[in-house]
């Protein structure tokens, strides 16, 4: 049997990361994990961490490499869950935390790194429309609501628009992407584990296009 991808998930705010990278993990068996839904946690949580955190995540601003990169040396000392597989989902964000992310995977490097593109005009819209369940992080729009008027239809909890989803902070978290995040790309496409992906249309569309993408090239790389 064929063990889960070691992926990566990178995208503008708003590119359906978070959405995408679920379903993913729920299709290949394998973990999702995201910083920004483990920084929420943890400062729902009130730990000193997550409160720290949570300043910058308020303005848009990238929580600094040193908490970030602690926080997913942590998670991957759990070696269970590099075998098993895992969707990185907004992280890495920087070169630093890219050259990092390397160090601590070792010899069980990532399989693949997508990257799923639109346009910013679309993300705009996905990002004003965007609400959450602050309880257990499920995804919603407002085109697309819970059964139940802002009732999270997986755990009951209340669905929220999210407090960095204010046009300042959502200016400045794409600005920072220009900026900070987009130098990742060439340095997956270099390690020749980088590849594209629409993520515009119904988000099924761009699910089954994500799957192809990841089968495909772990054919040709005749992974196990
Ligand atoms: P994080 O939680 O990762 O947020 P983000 O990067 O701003 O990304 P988004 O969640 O905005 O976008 P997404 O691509 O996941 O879109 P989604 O699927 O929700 O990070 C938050 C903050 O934490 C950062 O700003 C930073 O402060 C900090 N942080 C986290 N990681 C860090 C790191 N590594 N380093 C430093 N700081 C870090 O979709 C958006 C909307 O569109 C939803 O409403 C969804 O329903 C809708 N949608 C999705 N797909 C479709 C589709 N195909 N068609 C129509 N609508 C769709």
């Amino acid at each position: 049997m064929m063990r889960g991808p070691r992926l990566v998930l990178l995208g503008k705010q708003g590119a359906g990361k978070g959405t995408q990278a679920l379903r993913l993990s729920e299709h290949y068996g394998t973990a999702h994990l995201s910083t920004g839904d483990l920084f929420r946690a943890a400062a729902r949580a009130g730990t000193q961490a997550g409160l720290s955190a949570q300043r910058y995540m308020d303005v848009g601003e990238l929580v600094p490499d040193e908490i970030v990169i602690g926080v997913v040396e942590e998670l991957f000392a759990d070696t269970k869950l590099v075998e098993r597989g895992f969707v990185l989902d907004g992280f890495p964000r920087t070169l630093h935390q890219a050259e990092e992310l390397d160090r601590v995977l070792g010899a069980t490097p990532l399989d693949l790194v997508v990257n799923l593109d639109v346009p910013t005009e679309i993300a705009l819209v996905r990002l004003a429309g965007r609400r959450v369940c602050e309880d257990c992080g499920t995804t919603y729009h407002v085109d697309l609501p819970p059964a139940v008027p802002w009732i999270c239809d997986v755990c009951g909890g209340k669905v929220v628009q999210r407090d960095d989803d204010t046009e300042s902070a959502i200016l400045r978290r794409l600005e920072l992407y220009e900026r900070e995040t987009l130098p990742i790309i060439q340095f997956y496409r270099r390690q020749q584990r980088l590849v594209v992906v629409a993520g515009n249309g119904p988000g099924a569309e761009v699910f089954e296009r994500l799957v192809a993408a990841v089968d495909t090239f772990r054919e040709l790389c005749g992974e196990p």
